[in-house]
């Protein structure tokens, strides 16, 4: 990683497709200039939200407000990933796209804009390209980058996909100032993940700075954000199409957490609850299989509660075991999770028994430890 003045480039150092991560308080105002630079194309499509537009229309005026570039606004929101709002944005696309255009597309907002833009930018006369401008935390610190591009359909969320990496990413974490702190809790779970499938130094930098982090104290974010993106970064570097067990492991508490949100229909629960969740499901089971010590599992359960995560909840057994076996992780009656083994250490296990998934479950009810 290098850092010029306030900003630091991290690099994305993938043969086929290398790119930088921009990361610098107030650098969304430069990206014109990067632009410039990078010689994407003639035309920017710029896909953003009503709330973001309303939130930044000035510095989004100003940044992409010339006839060289469209801006298009998506729902809020879930939805936006869905095969209308795709056939909308391909269509507004079109229409402004002549003989004499190089389209290329800017993602700007959270990761439901960065999975539609970057899968328009990955099918729209076979490849265009595009930049991701994440402005959740959970967006700056994972979807933005490593090209996982998705919609959803009713048959599945994320369904419908492709592999396709961003030309840059720029993490402006002055962003983060008008973010809903529901939200940006969510984005907090994920950056305790990175601590604990990671780095064990990072994960008690998070502990001994939760106050400040939750004053979103500028140095602390800057840390967050250039700690995640780099580990992010390397493994998105060193298997970047998951095919090594190793970007699994970014999906530690994942499998609970998706079976949980599914059984309740996506509501009640945010994503960020969920993973908190998921990610207690995941150690407790870890424990059962006698991966992790009991301390390891303490330590992981504490620091959720000092960033105000849930560490337990009520729930249907049945509905939600239903939706974990339903997973496309579960293959010949076994399943595929990330278990802990400690702090800042995880592994992939293929032999999960659904014994093993049933009585985890029974061990996630209140009253923890
Ligand atoms: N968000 C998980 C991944 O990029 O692989």
């Amino acid at each position: 990683m290098s850092s010029k003045g306030s900003i630091k480039k991290i690099r994305v150092n993938l043969k086929h497709a290398p790119y930088t991560i921009y990361i610098g308080k107030d650098i969304f105002k430069k990206i014109p200039s990067y632009l410039n630079k990078l010689k994407l194309g003639n035309f920017g499509i710029v896909i953003t939200s009503p709330k973001i537009y309303s939130l930044y229309r000035k510095a989004i005026q100003s940044n992409f407000g010339s006839k060289n570039f469209k801006i298009i606004k998506v729902a809020d929101g879930e939805i936006a990933k869905s095969q209308n709002w795709l056939f909308k944005v391909i269509d507004g696309i079109i229409r402004s796209d002549d003989y004499k255009c190089r389209p290329f597309i800017v993602c700007l907002g959270g990761g439901t804009i960065g999975d539609l833009g970057g899968f328009v930018a990955a099918i729209y006369k076979r490849g265009i390209p595009y930049i991701q401008v994440p402005t959740t935390l959970l967006a700056q610190i994972d979807s933005s980058i490593g090209g996982k591009t998705a919609i959803d359909l009713p048959a599945a969320k994320n369904i419908l996909g492709a592999f396709y990496q961003p030309k840059a990413v720029f993490i402006d974490p002055a962003f983060l100032s008008t973010l809903p702190l529901a939200q940006f809790k969510e984005g907090l779970a994920e950056v305790i993940k990175y601590g604990v499938i990671k780095d064990a130094v990072f994960f008690r930098f998070l502990k001994a700075n939760h106050r400040k982090i939750f004053m979103s104290d500028s140095s602390c974010i800057l840390k967050i954000l250039s700690t995640c993106t780099k580990i992010k970064a390397k493994i998105v570097e060193e298997d970047e199409r998951e095919t090594k067990s190793l970007r699994t492991i970014l999906n530690f508490g994942h499998t609970f957490a998706h079976a949980l949100e599914s059984s309740l229909k996506y509501r009640k629960i945010s994503h960020g609850q969920a993973v908190s969740l998921g990610m207690i499901y995941a150690g407790k089971l870890s424990l059962l299989r006698r991966k992790c010590s009991k301390k390891a599992l303490v330590e992981l359960i504490d620091t959720l509660k000092l960033f105000s995560l849930p560490i337990s909840i009520t729930f249907d057994l049945a509905k939600t075991y239903k939706s974990l076996i339903h997973d496309k992780k579960f293959i010949s009656g076994k399943i595929r999770m990330v278990l802990l083994r400690k702090i800042g250490k995880v592994e992939v296990s293929e032999d999960i028994r659904p014994h093993d998934l049933k009585r985890t479950f029974k061990l996630l009810k209140p009253s923890l430890h």
